[in-house]
């Protein structure tokens, strides 16, 4: 079953994707080399807990799996792409591409957003992916609104990956979001009989995070049980917005400043 959220409970969620929105900004300046991965999962900590929010997924175990994740935010670094834990060791350096992975929650409402940082100057191949990851997040939003199918949004994004030369990660995906991180649907990002006929709704509520690869789509999970990489050690991209569904479309309710 797909929740449908009621005005308030969007109003809630616009609220907590604000805040998340505004972390994720200051996070980002605060990517530099030299920096460790925890530095800035310490930041995301004063600064969510000063914001009267909580961090969704300090604690969260994702498919029921025994222990939750050790930290408020998910700091993955090239090949990494996804569930990079902010460990000390873990430090930043020029040219790397960093994802920043946030969720919020507000309310008792969750957010769930990622942005992507080059650290100073970043290889040409870093750019394009960085560059065309955004391209087809914002493409599939702009497949998304009352009546269409997500098989609809995933095409939008694989295309365009596929256009660029890049491949889709298949094993990973987007999800429903409201009162927990993840809820039904599974949002694809790339174009499967799987995804079925789900039709969008007003009131649905999304986290879409096309997760694009430089080489081969394959993925492995790295021994520490949570971080997700690249099998050939190539780039990844990934970017994540919260969207809800509206009369007219989609309203993003995790929209980052430039
Ligand atoms: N944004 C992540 C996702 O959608 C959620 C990470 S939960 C964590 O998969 F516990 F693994 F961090
Ligand atoms: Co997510």
């Amino acid at each position: 079953m797909i929740a449908i959220k009621s005005k308030e409970e969007i109003k809630v969620m616009r609220e907590g994707g604000k805040i998340l929105a505004g972390i994720l900004e200051k996070l980002r300046e605060n990517v530099k080399p030299g920096k460790s991965a925890q530095e800035l999962d310490k930041l995301a900590r004063e600064l969510v807990f000063s914001s009267g929010a909580r961090p969704s997924f300090l604690g969260y175990a994702p498919n029921g799996r025994g222990e939750g994740y050790p930290a408020a935010l998910c700091v993955s670094v090239n090949d990494e792409i996804v569930h990079g834990i902010p460990e000390k060791n873990k430090i930043i350096f020029e040219g790397d591409l960093v994802k920043l992975d946030m969720g919020v929650e507000h309310k008792k409402m969750h957010t769930d957003a990622t942005v992507m940082v080059g650290v100073g100057k970043i290889p040409k191949v870093a750019e394009k992916i960085m560059k065309v990851t955004e391209e087809c997040l914002y493409l599939g939003i702009g497949a998304i609104a009352p009546g269409k199918k997500i098989s609809d949004y995933a095409r939008a994004v694989e295309s365009h990956a596929q256009i660029c030369g890049f491949s889709v990660v298949r094993d990973l995906v987007g999800h429903g979001v409201g009162y927990s991180v993840h809820e039904p649907p599974q949002v694809l990002n790339y174009f499967h009989k799987k995804l079925g006929n789900i039709v969008l709704k007003v009131g649905m509520t999304l986290a879409l995070e096309p997760m694009i690869n430089e080489g081969g789509y394959e993925i492995y999970l790295a021994d520490d049980g949570w971080t997700y990489k690249t099998l050939d050690g190539k780039l990844n991209g990934h970017w994540e917005h919260t969207v809800a569904v509206t009369k007219d479309g989609c309203e993003v309710l995790t929209e980052i400043r430039n």
